[in-house]
């Protein structure tokens, strides 16, 4: 390979340029870790468990199709309003709604039940939903959609703009980092570029297929990992090196 010629290096900056990297390269390693801290916070937490999880990806993205809480009647059945009904009937209405609510039962079915146990509070208290009115219990039938596509289209096109804007600082300081050859920075460069996609990607692949949901865990921590090796190594190279080296001038005399 060519031997490259590298007229800057890290350690050889001058004082103001080297301050300037170091409070762009302190506030983006803050922010990085705030932002590591609030996935933890909204999505950790997603599945009522505390951590991050392949669950918890699911729930954020996807929407839960099954289980206990996958609409609003569900969740309420098996949560304040459980004891409203006996047993056999909240089964019912729970096969019901995790059927799709078929509009071919309500009449015959499920309508009497409400009528008969959910309608006496339902109907006639001001400001609870009329679950006996279709309409309105076709909104508590409602899946869980997860995140929605327009929400979804915001999030990735800021994330994208956004975060490769820091990729683009933390990789071009790194440039000027030695000791790496220039293959390894290159790629050290590039992986976070590489990952953000793989996450942005991987969002809208968990929303069609929940088996997805490693993918964000993976791109999430690979971009975290390749800019946290970036991160320290500049700062590394900027003050401890050049100290280290000038010590040893020191003691050589
Ligand atoms: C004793 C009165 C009472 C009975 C009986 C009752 N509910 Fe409720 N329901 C409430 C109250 C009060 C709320 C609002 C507080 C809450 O969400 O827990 C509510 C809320 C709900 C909600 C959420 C509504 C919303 O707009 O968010 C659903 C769904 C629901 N009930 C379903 C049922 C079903 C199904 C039955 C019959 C099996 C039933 N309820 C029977 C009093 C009742």
């Amino acid at each position: 390979m060519v031997q490259e010629i590298q007229r800057f290096t890290l350690g050889n900056l001058t004082l103001p340029v080297k301050t300037l990297f170091t409070g762009y390269l302190m506030s983006i390693g803050l922010g990085l870790l705030m932002a590591g801290v609030q996935i933890m916070l909204t999505h950790g937490m997603a599945d009522g468990k505390p951590g991050l999880s392949v669950d918890d990806i699911v729930y954020s993205y996807h929407g839960n199709h099954e289980g206990a809480a996958s609409s609003k009647l569900d969740s309420k059945l098996y949560g304040s309003m459980k004891d409203n009904a006996p047993p056999e009937v909240r089964l019912q209405l729970l096969k019901w709604a995790d059927a799709g609510a078929p509009a071919s039962e309500w009449e015959s079915k499920i309508k009497p039940q409400v009528d008969q146990y959910c309608a006496p509070c339902h109907a006639n208290m001001p400001g609870l939903a009329n679950i006996s009115d279709k309409a309105v219990m076709d909104q508590m039938t409602k899946h869980d959609e997860g995140a929605s596509i327009a929400a979804l289209t915001r999030v990735s096109h800021i994330h994208l703009f956004g975060i490769s804007f820091i990729f683009f600082f933390v990789g071009w300081i790194f440039t000027y980092a030695t000791g790496f050859s220039p293959l390894t920075k290159a790629i050290l460069i590039f992986t976070p570029f590489a990952f953000l996609v793989v996450d942005v990607a991987s969002w809208w692949l968990t929303k069609l297929n929940p088996n997805f949901a490693w993918l964000v865990i993976i791109g999430g921590f690979g971009y975290s990992m390749a800019s946290t090796v970036m991160i320290f190594s500049s700062l590394y190279q900027m003050w401890i090196e050049p100290l280290r080296t000038f010590k040893a001038k020191l003691f050589k005399k």
